[in-house]
C-alpha cells in the first residue's frame, strides 16, 4: 500500500462549495482517502510538508496533439488551412515510431510540470500505438486516439486512409489500451476534423463509439475557410451536420467551436456536446474568439486546451486560463470570464468533459489523487494576504511555480524533478525526431 500525507497545505478544492482551506490531505494508494486538519496518520510512507504551499486539482487539459510537441516552433504565423497543408500534414506523414515516442513524452514532460494531470489527445494517422506507450509510461492519465482522415485534398501519401483500415485500426488500439492500468488510459475515437472524414467514416465513429461506451473527440468549427469547406460539401452547417449524423451527444468533445451561429449554439447546448476551448491556439491561428461567455451563462460544458505545440507555442494551462480570461474582456466586458469561472473550466469542467466528474477534477474524499502542490511564494505572487487565491492561480502564477505533481497517487514530479521521464534523453531526442522529420517531409514554404 502506498501512502502519501501532505501536510499543512492551502487547499483550494474546487468541491461543490467551492471550500478553501488549510489542512492535509491523506492519499492511500491512489485515492484521497481523507482531507481533514491534523490528520493522525500512524505508518505513512511519505510526507510532504506543504506549509506556505497551495494545492490544487491537476489540470485537465481537453485538446491536445502529443504528435506535433516535435513540431514546436515549425508552424509560426500560418492559418488553420495553410498551417495544415503546408507544415503540419507533410510532418505528421514523416513520422516514424520514435518520432512519435519522444514528441508525446517531451509534450508530457512539459504537461506534467506544468501541473496538468489528465489529457485528451488525438494522435496522428500512423505509430499511434507508440504514444501509448508514452502515455503509459509518463504516469499520466489521459484518453487518446489515432487520427482519422479518409478524405480531403493535399493530403501526404501517407495520412491518406481507406475508411475501413482507419477504423479497424482504430479499434485494434482501442481494445488494446482502452482502461489500461485500471482506466488510467481511455481510448477515444478521433475523426480529424469533417473536412478529413467521409460521412461513412463518421457515421461508423457514431456507432462504435455508442458501442463501447468511448468519447469521440474532434475539431469542429474552428476557422472560416474549414465551415465554408463543409458547407461546400454537405450542404449543411458544421454542427448541424454533426448533429445530422447523430453525433452530437455527450460523449462528443469538440475542439474550438468559434464560428457557430444560434441553431448550433442550441445543438450543443441541448445535446450536451462538451467544447474544449483553446484561446492561445485560436490566436495565433488567426482563427478567431470562442463566445465562452455566452457558453458558461447558458450551462454548456466548457473546457480548455492548449492544442498542439505548433500552434500555441506551449502546454501550458497557466497560459490558457489567463488568455481564457483576458480574450473576453474588451468583447464583452471586464467581469464576462473571472478568475473562478476560468479555473472552474481548468479542473471540473474537463473531469465533465471527459465523462469523470465523480472521479477526477477536484480534491474530495474518494476521488482519485490527481493534484498539483504549488508553491506562490514568490515576488511575482505575493501579496498573498488579504487576496483570493484563485485570483493568485489565474491571474499571477506560471508553471515555474508548480512544484509537485501527484496523478493517480504516484508522485510524477517533485521539486521540478520528473521522475517518470528522463528529460536529457527526451531533449536529445526531440532534437534527433525533428532533424529526420525534416528531411523526409516536403514543406511548402
Ligand atoms: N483541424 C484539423 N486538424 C487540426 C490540427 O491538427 N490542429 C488544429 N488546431 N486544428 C485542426
Ligand atoms: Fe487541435
Amino acid at each position: 500500500m502506498m501512502e502519501i500525507l501532505i501536510k499543512n497545505a492551502e487547499i483550494v478544492t474546487m468541491n461543490k462549495k467551492e471550500e478553501i482551506f488549510y489542512g492535509d490531505i491523506h492519499i492511500v494508494d491512489n485515492i484521497i482517502y481523507n482531507i481533514g486538519t491534523n490528520l493522525e496518520v500512524p505508518t505513512v510512507g511519505k510526507v510532504i510538508n506543504a506549509k506556505g504551499k497551495t494545492v490544487i486539482p491537476g489540470f485537465v487539459q481537453t485538446h491536445i496533439h502529443l504528435c506535433q510537441t516535435v513540431f514546436r516552433g515549425q508552424g509560426d504565423d500560418l492559418e488553420l488551412m495553410d498551417w495544415l497543408k503546408k507544415r503540419i500534414w507533410p510532418l505528421e506523414a514523416s513520422h516514424d515510431e520514435e518520432s512519435i515516442y519522444y514528441s508525446a513524452l517531451l509534450g508530457l514532460g512539459e504537461l506534467i510540470q506544468s501541473g496538468t494531470t489528465t489529457i485528451v489527445d488525438m494522435e496522428t494517422v500512423n505509430h499511434t500505438e507508440f504514444a501509448f506507450k508514452a502515455l503509459a509510461e509518463s504516469g499520466i492519465r489521459a484518453l487518446s486516439g489515432k487520427v482519422m482522415m479518409d478524405k480531403g485534398d493535399e493530403v501526404p501519401i501517407p495520412l491518406q486512409e481507406e475508411t475501413e483500415k482507419s477504423i479497424q485500426q482504430s479499434v485494434d488500439l482501442l481494445e488494446k489500451w482502452h482502461n489500461y492500468d485500471s482506466g488510467r488510459i481511455k481510448y477515444a475515437f478521433s475523426p480529424r476534423f469533417v473536412v478529413s472524414c467521409t460521412e461513412e467514416l463518421l457515421r461508423e465513429v457514431r456507432s462504435l463509439s455508442e458501442y463501447y461506451n468511448v468519447m469521440v473527440h474532434t475539431h469542429a468549427s474552428e476557422n472560416l475557410g474549414e465551415i465554408e469547406i463543409v458547407q461546400k460539401d454537405t450542404g449543411m452547417r458544421n454542427i448541424v451536420y454533426l448533429d445530422h449524423l447523430g453525433l452530437a451527444n455527450p460523449r462528443l468533445i469538440l475542439a474550438h467551436c468559434i464560428w457557430l451561429d444560434d441553431e448550433e449554439k442550441r445543438i450543443i447546448r441541448d445535446r450536451g456536446v462538451h467544447v474544449s476551448h483553446c484561446p492561445g491556439s485560436n490566436l495565433k491561428l488567426a482563427s478567431g474568439i470562442a463566445e465562452t461567455p455566452y457558453m458558461v451563462q447558458e450551462n454548456i460544458s466548457l473546457s480548455l486546451g492548449a492544442d498542439g505545440a505548433p500552434c500555441n507555442n506551449n502546454l501550458d494551462m497557466f497560459n490558457e486560463m489567463r488568455l481564457a480570461a483576458l480574450i473576453q474582456k474588451p468583447i464583452h466586458g471586464p467581469t464576462s470570464m473571472n478568475a473562478r469561472t476560468v479555473f472552474r473550466m481548468a479542473t471540473i469542467g474537463g473531469a465533465k468533459a471527459v465523462g469523470m466528474e465523480n472521479e477526477i477534477g477536484s480534491i474530495e474524499i474518494g476521488k482519485k489523487a490527481d493534484l498539483a502542490i504549488l508553491n506562490l511564494n514568490n515576488f511575482h505572487t505575493y501579496p498573498s494576504s488579504e487576496v483570493d487565491p484563485i485570483s493568485r492561480i489565474v491571474y499571477s502564477a506560471t508553471r515555474a511555480d508548480v512544484e509537485t505533481t501527484i496523478i493517480n497517487g504516484e508522485i510524477v514530479m517533485e521539486k521540478g524533478i520528473l521522475h517518470t521521464i528522463n528529460k536529457r534523453i527526451v531533449l536529445e531526442e526531440a532534437n534527433n525526431s525533428i532533424k529526420r522529420l525534416l528531411k523526409r517531409a516536403t514543406i511548402i514554404k
